[in-house]
This record gives structure tokens, C-alpha cells and sequence, in this order.
């Protein structure tokens, strides 16, 4: 909550900074200075209970894809609210609008995958995809292959198993996490992580090696499964070297782990292809989606799941009787209504065409900035980016964190307008709603080469 700027309190933001605990936020702050109250959305941008308009340059939480004021969501969710508001899938019921949208999702499906689970949110699913490894893996007969690998800086949610297997600290702290075995494996991101003397070929060698090792050192026979985005995206926007996925499949292949695809960010568009399975070519067990799934107009996210896995799943609900999980909102109709929706319209209005259209001109614009003296790196793909800011960019030194220049850009960017996000500080992330346009694109380059300055001006003080 660093960039607000309200000063005479609302009633609104007076009861929420007393009553509300929100997610991800300093209590502290948020009591002292309230919480930014925004009251609508139009295409790209949102308003603040001033009337103050900001471009949504992360769409909310890299999710709203449509925007903010697609009223064919709001008129599917409505429609579906008259017709039938509520039903579950337990007991082999399911709502008639669920089966249209398993439908049209397994028309998405990157690779042959056989069956969906669903859940409302990207944590839920992840969570699913943890216990579903144990489950299929305790129906088979392997009671001992339990163990996942996971990436630093991965991040898949704040369920305790999701927290568990990301491979961030602020979300663990004085939480008791991690539960379960998990092996912690470096993050592919070459600019922060590679040695000075290391290229970027033996600086993949080191990462693959680092994975070949620990499954030695645990015994393959004791590793169940493998997560990752296919770009980490909350943990800094980090692209893996070309080689990375094709070698780490080979090593999970040989040693019979299964590969979860955490696609909630990059499901449905983000990287300029529908997944990131197709951009990366991967071969995942199970997907994870949420996120641009319903363009986040309702909470709700799914597992793709192949046959291998539901071959096991059918062993253990033959053993057990049925398959003991779901939520009472799994597959709930109103979410679901929206979600296909959602598709429907990727589908008519050729969103995922525009992506392949509009993104590159937003990754030629950042990557002007390559040049400016604060800035380190310069990355991305599709509708997200990032620019890594360095104190000094050739030695790839960030600032030190006490600085708080990544905070002063997003203070400055938001006085003029411009919602952004920094990771681990100095990492600025770029990730708008899919529908944007050049012009829209362009104002978020405008306003960021002006704050760029004006940092730099601040810096050097
Ligand atoms: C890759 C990834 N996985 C999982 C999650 C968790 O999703 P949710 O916040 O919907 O629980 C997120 C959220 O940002 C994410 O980026």
C-alpha cells in the first residue's frame, strides 16, 4: 500500500483500516493511512473513490485480461444467477452450465489431457495438485514417492501446501510452513543469479546439474512430482533460458516425476500463446489455471489432469469408494457461467491474436529503456515484462534494499496514474489486461521513462 495519497479519510477507508485485515499488506500501514477504496473500472483503468483514474498496468493481480467493465461477463453472470444460482458436483450431480465449460476447456487444452477439477482459486488448485500427487501415487502403490522439487522464488499461493511449495520467504514467516518434503531448486534467471565468469550456457549446465544432484542425493524413487510457471511471475518475471525446460523434462522423464505446470499466470494468453505449455513446449501431468480463466470477473480455477493421473485417481476412489475431495464451490454455476464467457470471447474477439499483435509492441518499448542508468535488465514476453533496476547495472548490482528505489518509482508512477508493481524490491513488472491497445500501451511507456528520470534525479540525489 506505498502509493496512495489520500488525505481527508472517507468513511469507507476509516471502517476498513479498523475492521479489515487484507492480504499481503502491512497492518501497520494500512491503519495508519487507510486503504486506496476503488469504486469502478473502465477498460483498462480503474477509478479511486476521488474520481483519480490509474491505468491498471498489472491488471489487478496479473488476472483481469478483459479489463474492467465487460459487460457480456456481468450479463453471463446475471443470466446464470436468474437460471440457476447455485448447484454442486458432488454425488454426481453437476450444473448443465459446468458441462459447457468443461467443454470449451477441453478445447484449450494444450496437450491431450483427460478430465478437469475445479476450484476458485490459483491456491486451491495447487493445493489440489499436491494432494491429488499423494493420492495418485498412494493408489498405485508407491506410498514412498512423495516428494516435490520447487524452484526459489516460484510462487503458487498461500493455501498451506501452496505456500509450502513457493519459493517465497514473506509468505512463510512465523507461519509454520513449509509442511511436506519439498526440495528447493534455483530459479532460472541468468542477469541475478549467474556467476560473474558464468555464460549462459554453463549457467544452465549449473541449474540442471543442481536438479540431477539433489534427485541422487533424495533417491528418484522418493520424488513424486516437479512444479513450475512456465515464467515465474511474482517472484520477479524471470524467463527461462531456452534450454532449461527441454532438459529439466528430460531428467523428470528418466526418473518417472510427474510435472506440474502452475499456469495461473500464464494460462489463457498472458504469454502471447493460450499456455505457456505451447510457448515452452511442455509435456506437464497436471495444469493449474485461475486468473484470466474467468479474466478474474469470479473466483474459479481448474486442473488439468492426463490420464496417467486419472488412472490412478480411478484406482484410489475404487479402494476408498469415491474421490474424497472438492469444495462446496467447486464448479460453482455463477463462476462458471462467467468463465465460459470468458472463452467464448477470447475466441470472438481474437484476444489471443491481439496479444501476439499489441505484445511486441510493449516489449520493443521496454526495451528502450535498456539503456537508462538505472536500469539493469530489461525482460519479457507477450503482455508481461519487467525492468530490473541497478544501482550499478553493469556489475548487475541492485540497490540496496533500505533504499526503497523500486517504492519511490511506484509512489511517483501512481501520482501519475500509473498502477505498477515491485518485486523483491527493484523489480518493476509489467503485466496489463490483455485488451489493450498501442496508445494504451504507449501512455504506460510514457509515464514510465518520465518516473525513470525522475528516480534517477532522486537517486543521485
Ligand atoms: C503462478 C501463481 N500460482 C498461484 C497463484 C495463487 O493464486 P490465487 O491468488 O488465486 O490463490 C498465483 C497468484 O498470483 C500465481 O501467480
Amino acid at each position: 500500500m506505498e502509493c496512495r495519497g489520500l488525505t481527508n479519510r472517507s468513511k469507507a477507508s476509516r471502517v476498513d483500516s479498523d475492521h479489515h485485515l487484507h492480504p499481503y499488506t502491512s497492518i501497520r500501514q494500512v491503519e495508519n493511512d487507510g486503504p486506496l477504496v476503488i469504486t469502478k473500472g473502465e477498460r483498462v483503468r480503474i477509478f479511486d473513490e476521488s474520481g483519480r483514474s490509474f491505468i491498471e498496468g498489472m491488471s489487478g493481480l496479473w488476472c483481469a485480461g478483459l479489463g474492467f467493465s465487460e459487460k457480456r461477463l456481468a450479463d453471463a453472470a446475471y443470466r446464470q444467477m436468474l437460471e440457476l444460482p447455485y448447484y454442486h458436483s458432488f454425488n454426481g450431480r453437476v450444473p448443465r452450465i459446468v458441462t459447457e465449460l468443461v467443454e470449451e476447456m477441453m478445447a484449450w487444452s494444450p496437450v491431450p489431457m483427460e478430465r478437469l477439477l475445479f476450484a476458485n482459486s490459483g491456491s486451491e488448485s495447487n493445493d489440489a495438485a499436491y494432494k491429488i500427487v499423494h493420492y495418485y501415487n498412494n493408489a498405485i502403490g508407491r506410498p514412498e514417492k512423495k516428494k516435490f522439487i520447487a524452484r526459489d522464488k516460484g510462487y503458487h499461493g498461500t493455501t498451506a501446501a501452496a505456500s509450502a511449495l513457493s519459493g517465497i520467504m514473506a509468505g512463510k514467516t512465523l507461519f509454520d510452513l513449509p509442511i511436506g518434503a519439498i526440495i528447493r531448486v534455483s530459479c532460472p534467471h541468468f542477469y541475478q543469479y549467474a556467476h560473474p565468469r558464468e555464460t549462459p550456457q554453463s549457467y544452465s549446465d549449473r541449474l540442471i546439474d543442481e536438479i540431477e544432484q539433489a534427485i541422487a542425493r533424495e533417491g528418484p524413487e522418493t520424488i513424486a512430482a516437479f512444479i513450475a510457471e512456465p515464467v515465474i511471475g511474482g517472484g520477479g518475471v524471470m524467463i527461462p533460458p531456452p534450454d532449461y525446460f527441454p532438459r529439466v523434462q528430460e531428467i523428470l522423464k528418466k526418473n518417472d516425476i510427474l510435472f506440474i505446470a502452475d499456469e495461473v499466470i500464464s494460462g489463457f494468453g498472458r504469454l502471447g500463446e493460450p499456455f505457456g505449455t505451447q510457448v515452452f513446449d511442455l509435456k506437464p501431468d497436471i495444469i493449474t489455471v485461475a486468473k484470466m480463466l474467468s479474466s478474474a470477473y469470479a473466483p474459479i480455477s481448474a486442473l488439468y489432469l492426463n490420464e496417467r493421473i486419472c488412472a490412478g485417481l480411478r484406482k484410489g476412489s475404487d479402494k476408498v469408494g469415491y474421490f474424497g475431495h472438492g469444495y462446496t464451490y467447486s464448479g460453482h454455476p455463477m463462476a462458471a457461467a462467467v468463465a465460459l464467457e470468458t472463452l467464448r470471447i477470447y475466441r470472438a474477439d481474437g484476444i489471443m491474436d491481439h496479444v501476439r499483435r499489441v505484445g511486441p509492441h510493449l516489449q520493443a518499448g521496454l526495451r528502450r529503456f535498456v539503456s537508462h542508468p538505472l536500469v539493469g535488465e530489461v525482460r519479457g514476453i507477450g503482455l508481461i515484462g519487467a525492468i530490473e533496476l541497478a544501482e550499478d547495472p553493469a556489475q548487475r548490482k541492485p540497490f540496496p534494499p533500505e533504499k526503497g528505489v523500486g517504492a519511490f518509482f511506484l509512489r511517483r508512477a501512481f501520482d501519475r496514474g500509473l498502477i505498477l508493481r515491485a518485486i523483491q524490491g527493484d523489480i518493476l513488472a509489467f503485466s496489463p489486461p490483455l485488451i489493450i491497445n498501442e496508445e494504451e500501451i504507449d501512455e504506460i511507456l510514457d509515464i514510465t521513462a518520465a518516473v525513470l528520470d525522475e528516480t534517477l534525479d532522486w537517486v543521485r540525489g
